[in-house]
């Protein structure tokens, strides 16, 4: 008995040693992630990405690095366990290929380079030394995500498509609200950042992103 009680005293005194650095590492990540956030905000986007090009300008990428809403949801509802920590893998790695494959078209003193996508490249390399992937085993990956992440890493692709650069960080920046919920919803919001309709509402009402 008393031996018993001992083991639930350790018990518990483990728990309150763990607790407080699991929320800490969790307010640290968000507050990581807005930082990412305000660097992503609507009129940065705009210029850097849209106004510093040409009209109607777009880049080929590879539709594996195209990852919208559209496929949360779709990859959410399938029969394998998806959890939110595989796509929140796979947004930052679309996310840095992203910022990689706009870099390529542009020139070495290009205004977007030098004041905005090296700091964001900056910004994701130092979330993911931070954070890392949140997920230690390669196996544990559901294989529709495994196949997914090979394409991309062995950049065995067979379809391209054009797109603005706007259009690949709005993607980003709208998956990243959709995949951390909890660093971005506020009391009694009741937003579904997920949901392509509440993009849409609000691009009808503030000009918040397109
Ligand atoms: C976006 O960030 C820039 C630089 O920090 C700031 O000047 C601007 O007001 C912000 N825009 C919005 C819509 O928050
Ligand atoms: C840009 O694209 C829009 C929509 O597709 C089109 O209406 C417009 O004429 C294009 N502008 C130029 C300069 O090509
Ligand atoms: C997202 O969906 C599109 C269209 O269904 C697909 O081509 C693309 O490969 C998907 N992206 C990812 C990262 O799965
Ligand atoms: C995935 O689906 C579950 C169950 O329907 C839902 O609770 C969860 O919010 C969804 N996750 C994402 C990232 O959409």
């Amino acid at each position: 008995m008393v031996q018993c009680k001992a083991w639930i005293l350790r018990g518990l005194l483990a728990l309150l040693w763990v607790l407080p650095a699991w929320t800490n590492t969790m307010s640290e990540r968000c507050t990581a992630l807005h930082t990412v956030k305000d660097q992503l905000n609507l009129t940065l986007r705009r210029r850097y990405l849209k106004q510093n090009f040409p009209i109607n300008y777009t880049i080929q990428v590879p539709y594996e690095e195209v990852f919208r809403l559209h496929n949360i949801s779709k990859l959410n509802k399938t029969e394998e366990n998806v959890q939110v920590e595989h796509l929140q893998h796979l947004w930052l790695i679309v996310a840095k290929a992203g910022i990689k494959r706009i870099l390529r078209v542009l020139p070495e003193r290009h205004p977007t380079r030098k004041r905005y996508l090296t700091q964001l490249e900056n910004l994701f390399r130092l979330y993911e030394q931070r954070f890392g992937t949140g997920i230690s085993e390669e196996d544990d990956y559901p294989d529709i995500i495994n196949d997914i992440l090979e394409r991309i890493g062995n950049q065995n692709f067979e379809r391209w498509r054009s797109v603005t650069p706007k259009s690949l960080i709005d993607n980003c920046y709208r998956t990243m609200h959709c995949l951390f919920k909890e660093c971005f919803s506020t009391e009694g919001d009741n937003y579904d950042y997920c949901d392509l309709y509440h993009w849409r509402k609000r691009k009808g009402t503030t000009p918040q992103p397109t």
